[in-house]
Formats: C-alpha cells, sequence, structure tokens
C-alpha cells in the first residue's frame, strides 16, 4: 500500500522528505490516545448513522487488535506513514480490509492530533497533582517532626532572624500547592474536545461532537473550529507552569546542596540518594538536587520554544505545530523524574538539629528582638538601632555574641538594659514572639501544618475525582 494520501501524486516522495517531515519517532508515545479517540469517533460515526453498525464494530475490533499489537511491540512503526495517525490506519486496514478507511470519515489529523494532545496531557497533569501531593507529604512529615529545630532564617544569604526549620519547610509546601492549584485550574482548559473541527471549517457529515465529548469525558467541545485545530495555548499554560514547578524544585535543590555542605552541615541526604566521586574517596555528592537545578534550564527552554514556534503563525492548522510534541514529553519526563526522587529524598533526609542549634548559637540573629526591648522601654526605634548597631559592633570586636555580654557591658550601650534581656535574647523566646497568622512562632507553624493537612485531603479528593 502507498501513501494514504498518494492519489494526487505522480512520484514518490524524496525519502530524506519522509525523514524530515515524519513525527512517528516521538509521537508514537500518543498510541494509546489516538485509538482511545478512534473508537469514540467510529461509535459516534454509528450512532450517526454514517457508518453502518456491522461496519463499525468491525472497525473498533480491529482499532483493539492493533492497540493490542502496539501495547506487545508487536508493530513497526514506518517513516514513510509519517506519523502515529496515519501508521494506526495503515494498520488497522491492513487487519481488516477496505472497511478501516471508513473510520477517517468525518475527520481530520488536524482535529485528531489535537484531540490525542488534550487526552494526553490532562492524564499528565493529574499524575504531576499527584506526585507534588507526594512532595508536600514529606515536607510537611519533616515539618512535624522540626517543630523544635529553630536555624537562622536569611536574607541576603546572611543571617536575619531566628526560625522554626518546620516553618521554612511549609514555605515549600505553599509553593507547591501553588503549583498544584495552577494545574488544577489547567485542567479546565485542557478537557476540552477538539475533534468534530475537520480540517478547519468543521464536516459535511451530521456528526455528534457532543457525543464524543462524552464518551471521552471532556467537559465542553472547542466552540470554534479553526480555533480547535490551531489552539496550542493549552500546552504553552502547562510549560508555563512546569517552569514554575521547576523554578521551585531549583530552590528547594540549591538549598539542599547548601546545606549538605560542610560550610552548613544542616542536614544529610540519604546514600541511597547521593553519588560518590571516581577520584576523590571522601566525597558525597547531593547529584539529584544539583542536576533538578540543572535541567531547569530544559524545562524554560521547551517554553520559550513552543511559544517561538506559536509566534506570528496564521490560522490555522500549520505543519510548524507538530513542534509542539517533543518540548512537551521532554518536559513531562522532566519534571516526572524530578519529583518521583524528591518526595523519598526529602522523607528520608537526616536533620542535624545539634548543629543547626550551634549555629543560632553563634550569631546575632536575635539583634532585632533586643532592638525591639528597648523599644519597649520608650526608645524610638531608630535610637534603639544606632544602640544595637554599636553593641553588635562591640560583640564582634570582643569575640562574643550578645548572650556573652555581662549586665555592665549591656549598660554601657543603654541604662535600659535590666536582666529580662537574657530571656528576651533566647533563640525560643525570639521565635515565639514572632506569634503572627503566618509567622514562625512554634503555635502559628503548628496551626499551618493543620491547614497543610486540610489541603492535602483537598488535593486527594481531587485526585480521586480525577482519575
Ligand atoms: N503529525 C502531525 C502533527 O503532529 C499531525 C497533523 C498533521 N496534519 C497535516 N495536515 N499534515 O502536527
Amino acid at each position: 500500500m502507498g501513501k494514504l494520501w498518494g492519489g494526487r501524486f505522480t512520484k514518490q516522495t524524496n525519502h530524506l522528505v519522509d525523514e524530515y517531515t515524519a513525527s512517528i519517532g516521538f509521537d508514537q508515545a500518543l498510541a494509546e490516545e489516538d485509538i482511545q479517540g478512534s473508537l469514540a469517533h467510529v461509535t459516534m460515526l454509528g450512532k450517526c448513522g454514517i457508518v453502518p453498525q456491522e461496519e463499525v464494530e468491525t472497525i473498533k475490533a480491529g482499532l483493539q487488535t492493533v492497540l493490542d499489537k502496539i501495547r506487545r511491540g508487536e508493530i513497526e512503526f514506518s517513516v514513510a506513514d509519517e506519523d502515529i495517525h496515519m501508521n494506526v490506519e495503515k494498520n488497522l486496514i491492513a487487519e481488516i480490509g477496505p472497511v478501516g478507511g471508513k473510520l477517517h470519515t468525518g475527520r481530520s489529523r488536524n482535529d485528531q492530533v489535537a484531540t490525542d494532545m488534550h487526552l494526553y496531557l490532562r492524564k499528565r497533569v493529574v499524575e504531576l497533582a499527584g506526585m507534588l501531593h507526594e512532595l508536600q507529604k514529606s515536607l510537611i512529615g519533616q515539618a512535624r517532626d522540626n517543630l523544635d529545630t529553630i536555624i537562622p532564617g536569611y536574607t541576603h544569604l546572611q543571617r536575619a532572624q531566628p526560625i522554626l526549620f518546620a516553618h521554612h519547610l511549609m514555605a515549600y509546601v505553599s509553593m507547591f500547592q501553588r503549583d498544584i492549584e495552577r494545574l488544577m485550574d489547567s485542567y479546565k482548559r485542557i478537557n476540552v474536545l477538539p475533534l468534530g473541527a475537520g480540517a478547519l471549517a468543521g464536516t459535511t457529515f451530521p456528526i455528534d461532537r457532543h457525543f464524543v465529548a462524552e464518551q471521552l469525558q471532556f467537559d465542553r467541545v472547542y466552540e470554534n473550529s479553526l480555533d480547535a485545530v490551531s489552539d496550542r495555548d493549552f500546552i504553552v499554560e502547562f510549560l508555563s507552569h512546569a517552569s514554575i514547578i521547576m523554578m521551585h524544585l531549583s530552590r528547594l535543590s540549591e538549598e539542599l546542596v547548601l546545606w549538605s555542605s560542610t560550610e552548613f552541615n544542616f542536614i544529610e541526604l540519604d546514600d541511597a540518594f547521593c553519588t560518590g566521586s571516581s577520584i576523590m574517596p571522601q566525597k558525597k555528592n547531593p547529584d539529584v538536587p544539583e542536576l533538578v537545578r540543572g535541567k531547569t534550564g530544559r524545562v524554560y527552554g521547551n517554553l520559550m520554544g513552543l511559544l517561538t514556534v506559536l509566534k506570528s503563525l496564521p490560522l490555522a492548522y500549520n505543519k510548524d505545530m507538530q513542534e509542539d510534541k517533543e518540548g512537551m514529553f521532554d518536559t513531562v519526563a522532566t519534571l516526572e523524574g524530578a519529583l518521583q526522587l524528591f518526595g523519598p529524598m526529602i522523607a528520608t533526609m537526616k536533620v542535624n538539629k545539634s548543629r543547626m542549634r550551634e549555629a543560632v548559637n553563634q550569631d546575632f540573629s536575635n539583634a532585632t528582638d533586643i532592638a525591639d526591648f528597648l523599644v519597649g522601654k520608650g526608645l524610638p526605634f531608630r535610637q534603639a538601632h544606632e544602640v544595637i548597631g554599636k553593641t553588635v559592633l562591640y560583640c564582634i570586636q570582643q569575640g562574643k555574641y550578645l548572650l556573652d555580654l555581662t549586665m555592665e557591658e549591656f549598660q554601657q550601650f543603654s541604662p535600659l538594659f535590666d536582666d529580662t534581656i537574657y530571656e528576651v535574647l533566647r533563640p525560643e523566646t525570639v521565635v515565639n514572639a514572632r506569634n503572627v497568622y503566618g509567622g514562625t512562632a512554634t503555635d502559628q507553624v503548628a496551626e499551618a501544618i493543620k491547614r497543610g493537612e486540610v489541603l492535602l485531603s483537598m488535593t486527594e479528593q481531587w485526585l480521586a475525582e480525577h482519575v
């Protein structure tokens, strides 16, 4: 059998053109979705009386056989048949004869490929939300175990104010929550059916698009046939959500890398998630977070790539749009690869509480509180800031920390100091003084963890409703 569209041609396609234009090398990943869409389409052709019912049954059985063969790896895809759609159709005709040629009635590859992409991404978005949810569970688990662990909090990567390690981890839970909500929201725009748009203008056959939508569990059908076949916004949107997820993962990765250095020594990643050096026997490298940090680049690249492919494209379908696939597949694989490691890596990470405590004891991150103490005694904040600046400078020159100063030393800087200052300066006091909604006080973080658990169960419910 020659080309399915060979009728108008007088020559064979140059084999380099076949190879250049083919997408079968990567779009075979859409085989399941392609056949799922075809089964719904042919069922509708039968229901609408466009193809006789017994032929519909033959085609459905044939599609099932082709699917089984693909799953068993028994079908050799051919570059001459260009893409997954024509490879499936060719195999269907080989399987059941010319009646297989009725499958494509009232349909074009343009609405077919768009449908496949919607079906594919809809599944992936749910999977990825589930994986982010697992990561949140690991983070919340570590937060629960570290409600009493204080670390220096940083701004400019300089020690700023002490915070609970749990509070720091819960910040990531909030970030990943936004990511999950973005995926959930995008689902509404992914779950729309393009099929029935034909090549661009609709079809002359009396098809029933809503029936197909119902069978494939799409919430809606595209309003406009041109838009249906040329819209790739849902992929751009996915790639941009994916970019934000990777940006979040790369920030967490960077902290994990820093914290595992000898200089910080705040955490130790489990041996199962680290690698060694081929030359330096002492090394234990945090390769996973490093690579996640690095792979963020390709995901951003995929987003820029597709935005650029689509820029200035006239309506409706253009072959350029075949370039929407590899970046999307690569992004899904990159995200899934990172997320499947991140949950267990966080859950098994060892937190070096004593080293964190040592870091907190050896810094000036309680300086704001001592200034606030003087403000409480009636000193204007600006003056208090100046007094404490001088006190800190004195400490640095003497090689001391604020809690090491004697009452006489404190009083050299202000007569307002009294004995209660030693309690004010304890890291626990400093942390628990930030007792505002969303602050780092232990009670507040305990509440934040409870709210986090509510979010977990809301996501679980959404996932159960979107399998
Ligand atoms: N392989 C094509 C793609 O991925 C399928 C649609 C082709 N349509 C066409 N009229 N050439 O975009």
